[in-house]
């Protein structure tokens, strides 16, 4: 592939920063906002709730505040959705309660929301969680210390929405450090929150009675920035990457130029060139900074094509290996030994139907298909639409064969949320 590629918005930023739009007492305007499944099914659970939305542009949209509808939210969305769970967080922000179906999501093992109900009860709020759904309930919310067990986006997110609004101070301890949850605090004090450490693994918040409106702009989307970066590599482009924040992906630059790729880093864009042969290397997932478990897919594919043998270490989800069994079906040689995936590389993978099971998996099935002898065909390649963009259009502006098999029904199309 080669040429140049503009990344859209940060899917998992829009997913945090969404919820705290109900927060907000004035207008908000967001630009920038990933046109993705995911993001449509946040903004019907907003217009559910009662908020009055207004499309400005593909990726731009207005938000009036108005009075709630309600607190609860219907489980035909939020199951189909792991960070419907963010809406806990903002309700109890903006009402002091939420009911909200235990959120589904990626099939990538346990997704378990403990960490998230412990700092809830550490902000005064009461839990109880029963036919599905999870109860919780606050006369007010109150500051406190809360100290995360496991490093976690979701609790970190979740915990800072509830605290921005809690009488008094928080601080949150071992929390995650992605540029989302930085991007969704820079978004809060946008609107007259005062969270500080952002980014950081100690997050101090003091509540306030009421925000404003904001205009914000989403921060670019790192794991598709890799996911191209990975893919330039993988079949041997010349790519440019457009409006990217370097910082953000530098666990892929590095691993990048260790298997012998060319990476050039510019102000606000990154290009991957592939010049000699792949060399094997070792990669392990860790939280922000560390390699992300959301390009560990992207990775594996990248190293059946690497000279000898490389060991992924999963540290992040025990059950994100659901990709390795499709890509054998490719002839990849890969032998997985709990968290561990050893794969010896140096083959070429053949093309063949493949079934998608998550969203970053099937972003790593469609690049085996480009670097694959023959044709492949991804099924339930809807996981894709979850988290990319006109993904399409994308790769066949850079000369990659990607087509998809029958185009969407008007029916389908007109079914589509906003
Ligand atoms: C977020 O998921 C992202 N999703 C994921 O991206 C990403 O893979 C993940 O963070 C890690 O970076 C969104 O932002 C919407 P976690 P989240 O809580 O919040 C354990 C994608 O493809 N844990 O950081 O669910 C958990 O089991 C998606 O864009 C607890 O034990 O991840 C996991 O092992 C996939 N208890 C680890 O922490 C809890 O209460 C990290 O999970 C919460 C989490």
């Amino acid at each position: 592939m080669t040429g140049r590629v503009k990344v859209s918005g940060s899917k998992n930023a829009a997913l945090a920063i969404l919820p705290a739009v109900l927060l907000a007492s004035e207008k908000v305007s967001l630009s920038n906002v990933p046109d993705i499944t995911d993001v449509r099914t946040m903004l019907r659970i907003l217009e559910g709730l009662g908020v009055t939305i207004r499309r400005r542009g593909r990726n731009a949209l207005d938000f009036y505040p108005s009075r709630l509808r309600g607190h609860a939210l219907p489980y035909s969305l939020v199951q189909k959705m792991r960070a419907s769970s963010y809406l806990m967080g903002a309700l109890l922000a903006r009402l002091g309660r939420a009911t909200v179906p235990v959120p589904g999501g990626c099939d990538l093992g346990p997704r378990p929301i403990d960490q998230h109900l412990k700092g809830f009860a550490a902000l005064g709020a009461r839990c109880e969680i029963e036919h599905g759904l999870v109860k919780l309930e606050a006369e007010k919310l109150r500051g406190g210390h809360i100290y995360l067990d496991v490093v976690s986006v979701g609790a970190t997110v979740n915990l800072m929405l509830a605290a921005a609004a809690a009488e008094g101070r928080t601080v949150l301890e071992n929390a995650a450090k992605e540029p989302e949850i930085v991007d969704l605090a820079n978004f809060l004090n946008a609107m007259g929150a005062v969270i500080k450490g952002a980014g950081t693994d100690v997050i101090k918040i003091e509540g306030v009675k009421r925000f404003g409106g904001a205009v914000h702009a989403v921060i670019p989307d790192r794991i598709e920035a890799g996911t191209f970066m990975l893919a330039a590599a993988a079949t041997g482009g010349d790519l440019v990457i457009g409006e990217v924040i370097p910082k953000h992906m530098e666990a892929v630059t590095a691993k990048l130029r260790e298997m012998g790729a060319e990476v050039e880093v510019a102000p606000e864009q990154i290009r991957v060139r592939r010049k000699g042969p792949l060399l094997s290397s070792d990669v392990k997932t860790f939280p922000y900074p560390g390699f992300p478990t959301d390009l560990q897919p992207l990775a594996m594919v990248l190293l059946t094509a690497a000279e000898g043998t490389s060991v992924i270490t999963e540290n992040i989800f025990e059950g994100r290996f659901r990709h390795v069994d499709e890509l054998k079906k490719m002839g990849a040689q890969i032998k997985i030994e709990g968290r561990t995936a050893v794969i010896n590389g140096g083959g070429t993978l053949s093309g063949a139907p493949v079934t998608v099971t998550d969203l970053r998996a099937g972003a790593a099935l469609l690049v085996a298909g480009l670097m694959a002898k023959g044709e492949t065909i991804l099924s339930q390649a809807e996981h894709i639409y979850r988290g990319y963009e006109k993904i399409e259009e994308k790769f066949s502006s850079l000369g990659a064969y990607v087509k998809p098999l029958r185009e969407r029904s008007s029916e389908e199309v007109a079914r589509e949320p906003l």
